[in-house]
């Protein structure tokens, strides 16, 4: 007999119930009743284990912090996401649509991570499946252990037999823990589950990811609550048409929330592209009309990313505007400023803009290679492929400037660009001389206009 007591507590205003009800009696909303533990069955055995180690407030000058603590997880661009590796006793979410890769990165990580045991549970392939995948990774490891699980009682007993470095959980939606009821994947499963893997992993300290999957419309299936109980929440994301996939951290207790990871899925499993701007420029022979190259920065790293424009005449009566990775509203706003400040008459024509490789940009600085792909489309002039530009445009058109100037012209120096085009705000110290790119400082749209185009 289970001691384990669970009540049904209502969303909206705590009135509790001890079975599930569909309108609150209490305050008359419909289906909030959610299942929650009260009383906690003490035999059980990775309870009795907790129970032992209890914690003692400390000096804030007395705990030990050692930089060196992180975890390398042989992994580069999961490394940097994470802000410079793994950090022991942390749970680590990892989203994305299904397909798009998840399982196979934390495969690679099980199999690649050096001098650690990790356990690898799936409640979504079996042994075989995930032996097959190992295959085409042909990533070797004789420390890596898989578990076709669904129950957190029994994945617990086996944690506590194996004792392991690492914990990988795929998914955090297939787990269900036998104290509740309710079926695998609903809001009070995730959240008991999840909260039971937080206590392990803090008390144990033992890293954890968790795998969840995304609801069509980009949130992390389950409460948003999930997000607040782990340390770090990593979004994997890309086209499926690419095969690149980028992993951004949406938040993270231990590093920025800026940095970017880009891999690129192979027939062999995911490659880390460590130079991005080799792939974001897409390769051409010709010089064609309407594409422009943007120094950007994502993260501390930076890129250099063409995006290409298609100005025509509108062929029906409401003219489109239509972008991939890029904000659509910010390339109204853009098309806005060119036909009012500076009369280019864009309004009756469809605008598409598109960023190569299928990455999404949040870097303002890309605005003025768009306005000036945009151009290059309307006036079917090619722009020099040695050009680039690294610039934020204002409302009334102004070139604005943009952070870590020096590392854009640095990167764009590198990869032998001829001219970069920047705000004049962005010039003052700036040492011209370091560089033998061409730096042409600018302070509106029609002098870019001009020295390009004449
Ligand atoms: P998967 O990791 O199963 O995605 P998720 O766990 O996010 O649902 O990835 C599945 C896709 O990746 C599938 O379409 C096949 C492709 N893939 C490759 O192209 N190469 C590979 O080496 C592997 C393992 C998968
Ligand atoms: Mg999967």
């Amino acid at each position: 007999m289970s001691k384990t007591k669970t009540v049904f507590f209502c969303r909206n205003c705590g009135a509790q119930s001890l079975k599930w009800i569909g309108k609150c009696p209490s305050c008359g909303e419909w289906n909030t009743y959610d299942e929650e533990i009260v009383e906690r069955d003490k035999d059980q055995k990775w309870n009795r284990q907790a129970e032992k180690r209890q914690s003692k407030p400390k000096l804030i000058s007395e705990i030990d912090y050692n930089q060196d603590l992180r975890i390398d997880t042989q992994n580069n661009e999961l490394n940097r996401v994470l802000g410079g590796g793994l950090v022991p006793g942390s749970l680590i979410l990892v989203g994305g649509e299904p397909g798009i890769g998840k399982s196979t990165l934390m495969l690679q990580v099980a199999l690649d991570i050096k001098n650690r045991k990790v356990l690898y549970v799936s409640g979504e392939e079996s042994e075989q499946q995930i032996k097959m995948r190992a295959e085409r990774i042909s990533a070797k490891s004789n420390q890596c252990y898989i578990l076709t699980e669904t129950s957190t009682q029994n994945i617990f007993q086996q944690i506590a037999e194996i004792t392991p470095d690492l914990l990988i959980i795929d998914s955090i939606q297939t787990l269900q823990t036998n104290l509740i009821d309710s079926s695998a994947g609903s809001i009070s499963q995730i959240k008991e589950c999840a909260a039971e893997l937080q206590k392990f992993a803090k008390q144990s300290g033992t890293p954890v990811f968790l795998i969840g999957h995304i609801t069509k419309d980009g949130n992390l299936a389950g409460p948003k609550l999930l997000e607040h109980m782990v340390d770090t929440v990593l979004q994997f994301e890309g086209d499926r048409n690419y095969g690149y996939r980028i992993l951004r951290s949406v938040k993270n207790r231990f590093g920025s929330t800026s940095e970017l990871g880009i891999y690129e899925m192979q027939g062999t499993g995911l490659r880390e592209v460590s130079n991005p701007s080799e792939i974001l420029l897409s390769q051409r022979d010709e010089n064609l009309s309407g594409t422009a190259i943007s120094a950007t920065i994502e993260g501390l790293r930076p890129m250099l990313i063409e995006t290409q424009a298609l100005v025509s005449s509108a062929a029906y009566g409401t003219p489109q505007r239509s972008a991939t990775g890029f904000e659509t509203k910010r390339l109204g706003m853009l098309l806005a400023v060119l036909e009012k400040r500076h009369g280019f008459r864009l309004g009756v024509k469809d605008v598409f803009l598109n960023i190569a490789g299928g990455i999404r940009v949040d870097d303002p600085a890309i605005d003025l290679a768009v306005v000036c792909a945009i151009l290059s489309s309307n006036e079917d002039i090619a722009i020099d492929p040695k050009d680039c530009f690294a610039a934020e445009v204002g409302l009334s058109g102004e070139i604005r400037p943009v952070n870590r100037i020096e590392q854009r012209i640095a990167e764009a120096d590198k990869l032998g660009f001829g001219r970069i085009f920047i705000s004049k705000y962005n010039t003052k110290g700036l040492e011209k001389m370091k560089f033998n790119i061409e730096i042409i400082s600018v302070s509106n749209v029609e002098q870019v206009f001009t020295k390009l185009f004449g």
